[in-house]
């Protein structure tokens, strides 16, 4: 946290005139493996991050909603809760404001309330500072509210704030991650039936150190790219008659590459293909251990950039670098079109695979990338107060 959780009901005292009633924090996430298969209804298995957004807040008497944001600039946003619509709210304060509509269209009476955010969980870096601010806010109001909704049940209002508010058509992986994460271990979630296990992911205890890349290659969901690939794993899943791709296996791409277009085979292949990763990668974790996960990364990675095309060169060259640096495996994680990429490697070899990718950079003329390490930390909860 950029202010830890004393140093916020301070600032919100300060600005607000009164205490708040408490602090609440939701962790961004790093996507382990399984990408774009969640709104397929397909297997995902990311984990919560020592990175979080946390929000101080106290209920009003009125249906009034200021939002102050220490970390963008330090904005304030004021809204009447009965004014809020889907699409009504623009900017980072749609992500607040739009779980708080999401619960009152869901049938939860909100009240309106002051709040005051901070994060350090990096924006359009790939690691859901989206999810962690919808998720702080859900728990809160949540809790003000006594709406008694579980884990699951917020992380889908979390998901329809961002659908309907923002107007980013994700799916559900962050927010489930952000909610559901636990320390040391990774969720993997059925997508379809929204079944979530903790997988232990004792990367320390096996001496092994999980390194993000941020390519400051910044990306946003509600444009372009993210949404075309959505729209064609639907197609695909059309023509080949199923409810969704997740209906899909290995043993039907045959068939599907004599009935779709050459693009969209290669969508389906990706989904199809690392469905079936994300299951070998649970399996290699209660097994043999997350050192035995470096292949399953590699052919990941490989196929989003060939078949899903959706890396960017920044992202080619931190796989690449990372690995004849010596990471046991690499891949970029999220919705892609830029943010980061993630490395495994031996702990001995951290600074030398930061080392490498920081002087490849420079050596292609990019940015300095931001290169740092994550632990699996807890999901969302109250933290003060
Ligand atoms: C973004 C979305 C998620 C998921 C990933 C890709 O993070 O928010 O729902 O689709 O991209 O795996």
């Amino acid at each position: 946290m950029t202010l830890s959780a004393p140093e916020l009901v301070t600032a919100f005292t300060n600005r607000f005139g009164r205490e708040p009633a408490g602090v609440w924090s939701a962790p961004g996430r790093v996507n382990l493996i399984g990408e774009h298969t969640d709104y397929n209804d397909g297997f995902v298995l990311p984990f919560a991050i020592n990175r979080s957004t946390s929000v101080a807040a106290a209920p009003r008497r009125d249906r009034t909603t200021q939002v102050h944001s220490a970390f963008n600039g330090g904005s304030t946003v004021s809204a009447s809760l009965d004014d809020l619509q889907a699409g009504s709210i623009q900017g980072w304060a749609a992500y607040p404001l739009g779980v708080l509509w999401a619960f009152e269209d869901h049938g939860a009476r909100v009240p309106g309330v002051d709040l005051y955010l901070d994060s350090d969980v990096p924006v359009g870096a790939g690691l859901s500072s989206s999810a962690a601010l919808e998720c702080a806010v859900a728990v809160m109001a949540n809790e003000l509210s006594d709406a008694g909704l579980t884990g699951p049940e917020l992380a889908a209002l979390g998901q329809r704030a961002e659908n309907l508010m923002v107007g980013a058509p994700t799916g559900i992986m962050d927010q489930s991650a952000s909610l559901l994460g636990e320390e040391g271990h990774a969720v993997f979630l059925d997508c379809r039936t929204r079944e979530a296990q903790l997988v232990p992911l004792d990367l320390a205890g096996n001496g092994l150190t999980l390194l993000v890349i941020d390519t400051k290659v910044s990306h946003e969901h509600s444009t372009g790219g993210y949404a075309a690939r959505r729209t064609s794993c639907e197609r695909g899943a059309e023509a080949m008659g199923v409810a969704a791709l997740r209906d899909l296996s290995l043993a039907d791409l045959p068939a599907a590459a004599g009935i779709l277009d050459e693009e969209t085979f290669r969508r389906v292949r990706h989904i199809v293909t690392e469905n079936d990763r994300v299951l070998a990668a649970v399996d290699v974790l209660r097994g043999q251990g997350p050192a035995g996960l470096g292949a399953l990364l590699n052919e990941s990675h490989a196929s989003m950039r060939d078949d899903f095309e959706i890396s960017c060169p920044e992202l080619d060259l931190a796989v690449d670098t990372a690995l004849s640096a010596g990471a046991l495996g690499a891949r970029m994680t999220g919705g892609g079109f830029g943010g980061s990429a993630i490395a495994l490697v031996n702990s001995d070899d951290a600074d030398a695979v930061t080392a490498a990718v920081t002087v490849a950079f420079a050596a292609a003329g990019y940015a300095a990338p931001a290169v740092f390490t994550v632990l699996p930390a807890a999901g969302a909860g109250r933290v003060q107060g």
